[in-house]
């Protein structure tokens, strides 16, 4: 009697099996994390409207003059700060990334909301994705928010940004990840043949099971970079400069490169007008990043003035001699390229891959890009551990990792059931 139909409760399980499969929310890829170091991390931010670089900046609560130089932008350029940067242009953004409840998060950005805005359109337009409504209001307990859509104008918002250090790592070797945002047009060997890396490094970092990515998934990208060896006590201790770019430090004093062709950080002394301290290495005549080469019969007596950190407020710099097979050819800099003023068709026309040379068509982003709803549908936040204020997207990669368990718990359970009906 209390089981009419027998086939109500697998129906049922089936039924919750294939919605959870089905689940059509974007994934994002989490770090946990336990300590409470502090590591270089990069997002990819794709312009939502013409912006000055200064604007770009206060967005994210950075530095222009580094933002400049992530995106190897030329700093010397007349007002570069005021420069208008042109709609979609694909930026990355230096952040610093740290450990927030247990889970690899920046948090040092924040937004000041102005007429109209509402979290989503915050979320979505504004920071493109990169953080989704819940996550916004989630991290803003204080800004007494009642209503997503109707925000005071004027009120200070954190913004929590998706990053990750894994160690700052790939593959042993000295990486720095950028967080991005899938677009409509993007595959994944496209986007691992445009950063450098391999489809399957790229799915081992983000644990996909499948190349399968959508619009709105945050993915985790290591960008080869070169690494300080800066002592824990300076101040710019663990600087990573991607691969292709510049970095400055030392109170605007030091600008250090990477790349290309070369995994060796190099730091010179900045073009900026600022007033720095000595940058001459002590008992010699040689000043930062100048390399002196006598050949000799033994070999190249390679002598270096390096940057050694910002340590104290002061610029310390290292000599070191060394002897070398052969003598090195001049040092190579990343090119620097002038400010855009419009948005460079490689940027968006998916890099080739085996996968896309059917003659996909390269299609223009859509003028006004509302990027879909990166805030989870359908997942309450409530399923996660007791206690954790996880953001939605962070609930959702937690529940890809339980569905799969509760599927297969289910699965077990529709088997057992089936087994046990009486024939
Ligand atoms: C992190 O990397 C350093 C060297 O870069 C290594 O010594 C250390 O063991 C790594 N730590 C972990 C947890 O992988
Ligand atoms: C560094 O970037 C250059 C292009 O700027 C590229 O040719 C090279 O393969 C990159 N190196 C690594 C290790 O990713
Ligand atoms: C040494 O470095 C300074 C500052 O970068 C530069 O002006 C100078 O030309 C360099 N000298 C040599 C010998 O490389
Ligand atoms: C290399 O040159 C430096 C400075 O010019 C000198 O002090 C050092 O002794 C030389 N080393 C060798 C092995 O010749
Ligand atoms: C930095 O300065 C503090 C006090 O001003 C001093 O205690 C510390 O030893 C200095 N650190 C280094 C590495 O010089
Ligand atoms: C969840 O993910 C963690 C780490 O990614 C893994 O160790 C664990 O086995 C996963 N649990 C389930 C139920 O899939």
């Amino acid at each position: 009697m209390a089981n009419k139909n027998p086939f109500t409760i697998p129906i049922f399980f089936l039924y919750c099996l294939t919605t959870l499969l089905s689940q059509t929310t974007s994934k994002s890829t989490i770090e946990p994390c336990s300590n409470s170091d502090t590591c270089s991390a990069l997002v990819g931010y794709t312009l939502y409207t013409d912006l000055k670089v200064s604007e770009v900046a206060s967005l994210f609560s950075v530095d222009p003059i580094s933002l400049l130089l992530s995106n190897s932008i030329d700093i010397s350029y007349p007002d570069v700060e005021n420069h208008i940067l042109p709609s979609q242009l694909f930026l990355k953004i230096p952040i610093p990334c740290s450990c927030v409840d247990g889970i690899r998060k920046s948090s040092t950005t924040s937004y000041k909301t102005r007429p109209s805005d509402t979290l989503a359109s915050i979320a979505t337009a504004v920071y493109g994705g990169l953080v989704s409504a819940d996550q916004i209001n989630e991290a803003n307990p204080d800004a007494g928010i009642s209503d997503p859509s109707v925000l005071n104008v004027g009120t200070k918002l954190n913004i929590p940004l998706p990053c990750t250090c894994f160690n700052n790592s790939d593959n042993n070797l000295p990486a720095i990840y950028m967080s991005y945002v899938v677009k409509p047009v993007d595959t994944l060997s496209g986007i691992a043949a445009r950063y450098f890396t391999t489809l399957s490094d790229l799915m081992n970092v983000n644990q996909l099971g499948s190349p399968a990515i959508k619009e709105g998934d945050i993915l985790a990208i290591p960008l080869s970079a070169c690494a300080s060896n800066f002592p824990k006590y300076a101040s710019d201790y663990g600087l990573f400069v991607p691969n292709g770019s510049y970095s400055i430090t030392a109170s605007d004093c030091v600008q250090c490169s990477c790349g290309p062709g070369s995994r060796n950080l190099y730091c010179m002394p900045a073009s900026l007008s600022v007033s720095c301290s000595s940058m001459q290495c002590r008992n010699s005549n040689l000043m930062l990043g100048n390399v002196t080469t006598q050949q000799s019969s033994a070999g190249c007596n390679v002598t270096s003035c390096s940057y050694g950190g910002f340590v104290n407020g002061s610029i310390t710099t290292w000599l070191y001699s060394s002897l070398q097979p052969r003598c090195p050819g001049s040092q190579q800099f990343p090119s620097l390229i002038a400010p855009p003023t419009v948005v460079p068709d490689s940027l968006f026309a998916p890099a080739p891959s085996p996968s896309e040379s059917g003659g996909f068509p390269t299609t223009t982003p859509k003028p006004s890009v509302v990027p879909s709803s990166g805030s989870g549908i359908g997942f309450p936040p409530a399923n996660g551990p007791a206690g954790s204020a996880l953001g939605s997207s962070d609930a959702c990669s937690l529940m890809n990792n339980l569905s799969s368990f509760s599927a297969m718990l289910t699965l077990g359970l529709v088997f057992k059931f089936i087994m046990s009906i009486p024939l």
